[in-house]
C-alpha cells in the first residue's frame, strides 16, 4: 500500500479563521464584539467563505451535533441513533447479519490515506452516512488527524492489523502484536477503541478468529459485496457492482485508499439511498441482528 509522504492539512477552517480573527482585532474591528463571540459560531464580521468547513463537528461536548445539510440535495441517510452494543454471544464471524429492515453497512478499508480520506468523509457527511473505517495502524499513526475527524464526525473505527500482512499466516504472539498495536495507534490518535475487526485480505483461521474473540471482543467482519475496486475498474463500473450486489443486512467492502473507489461513492451511496437503504455502522448492525445464524466464510482481498 503506497502512502503519499505529504502531509495533509486537514481542518485548515479554523486556522484560517483564527488567523482572520487576529488580523481583523488587530485592525481593532473586534474590540466590541469579541465579548459576544465564545461559542464556535462565526462572528458576523468574518465573512463567511470558511463557513462549510467551519461547521461544528461531533465532540463529547458537543453532544447535540446533527450533520449539516448541504444545500443541492443529495439523499440524505436519516439520522440513525441506534443501539450499537452487542454481547458476548453475537458472533465470531460475520460477512452478512440478519435484520428486519433494509440496513446495511459499507465499510472502507486500508486507510487512512492524507487525501481520499477527507474527500470520502466529505461525501459521507454531506448524505448523513456514517461508515465503518477498518484501518491500518500504521497509516494512522502517520495521519492521526484524518482519523481523528473520522471519529468526530460519527463513523466507527475497526481494527485492520498494524502492518496489514496476511495474519493467517503468523503465530498467534505475532497476532496478537498486529491487532494491539493498531488497537493502540487508534486510541492515541482519536480516543476510541475498535470493537471489531477485519483481516487484511480476508485471511483469518477459525482459531485465529476465536482468539481475537476471546481476548480482544473483536468479531471478524468479512463482507457480503465486493466490488474488486483495488483493481480500479473504473468509478462506474464500481457504482454498479455495489448497486447489484447489496441486499438488506449487508456489509459492503470498499477501499478510501484508492481515490477511484471515492470518485465512485457519490452516485454509489445516492443510488443505494434511492433503493431504500439505510446505512449503519458495523456494531449497529450486529446489534440489531435478529437470530444468530452460522456465518459462511468468504475468501478474497481486503
Ligand atoms: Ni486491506
Amino acid at each position: 500500500m503506497e502512502n503519499s509522504p505529504q502531509p495533509s492539512s486537514l481542518e485548515p477552517s479554523n486556522k484560517q479563521m483564527d488567523e482572520a480573527l487576529s488580523k481583523l482585532s488587530r485592525r481593532g474591528f473586534l474590540l466590541g464584539a469579541a465579548a459576544l463571540t465564545s461559542c464556535a459560531a462565526a462572528p458576523p464580521l468574518v465573512q463567511r467563505q470558511t463557513a462549510p468547513e467551519a461547521a461544528p463537528v461531533k465532540t463529547a461536548s458537543n453532544s447535540g451535533y446533527r450533520t449539516p445539510s448541504v444545500s443541492g440535495a443529495a439523499p440524505r441517510n436519516p439520522d440513525m441513533p441506534m443501539p450499537s452494543n452487542f454481547g458476548k454471544n453475537a458472533g465470531v464471524t460475520f460477512s452478512r447479519v440478519h435484520v428486519s429492515g433494509k440496513y446495511i453497512a459499507i465499510t472502507f478499508d486500508d486507510g487512512p490515506h492524507p487525501q481520499n480520506t477527507p474527500r470520502l468523509l466529505d461525501i459521507l457527511r454531506a448524505r448523513n452516512v456514517k461508515a465503518t473505517f477498518y484501518v491500518i495502524g500504521r497509516s494512522v499513526n502517520l495521519y492521526p488527524q484524518v482519523l481523528r475527524r473520522t471519529v468526530a464526525e460519527g463513523h466507527e473505527i475497526g481494527n485492520h492489523s498494524q502492518t496489514h500482512r496476511l495474519l493467517s499466516k503468523l503465530s498467534d504472539s505475532e497476532l496478537r502484536q498486529e491487532m494491539s498495536l493498531c488497537r493502540d495507534a487508534v486510541g492515541r490518535a482519536a480516543g476510541v477503541m475498535p470493537r471489531t475487526m477485519r483481516p487484511p485480505y480476508g485471511g483469518l483461521l477459525q482459531r485465529q478468529r476465536e482468539l481475537v474473540r476471546a481476548e480482544f471482543g473483536y468479531p471478524t467482519i468479512l463482507w457480503s459485496v465486493d466490488p474488486l475496486d483495488w483493481k480500479r475498474p473504473g468509478p462506474g463500473v464500481v457504482t454498479s457492482r455495489i448497486l447489484s450486489g447489496t441486499s438488506q443486512g449487508g456489509i459492503v467492502l470498499a477501499h478510501d485508499l484508492h481515490s477511484q473507489t471515492v470518485d465512485a461513492m457519490p452516485a454509489t451511496v445516492d443510488g443505494l439511498l434511492r433503493r431504500g437503504f439505510q446505512f449503519v455502522t458495523v456494531s449497529q448492525l450486529i446489534a440489531m441482528q435478529i437470530e444468530a445464524a452460522p456465518q459462511a466464510s468468504a475468501a478474497a482481498s481486503s
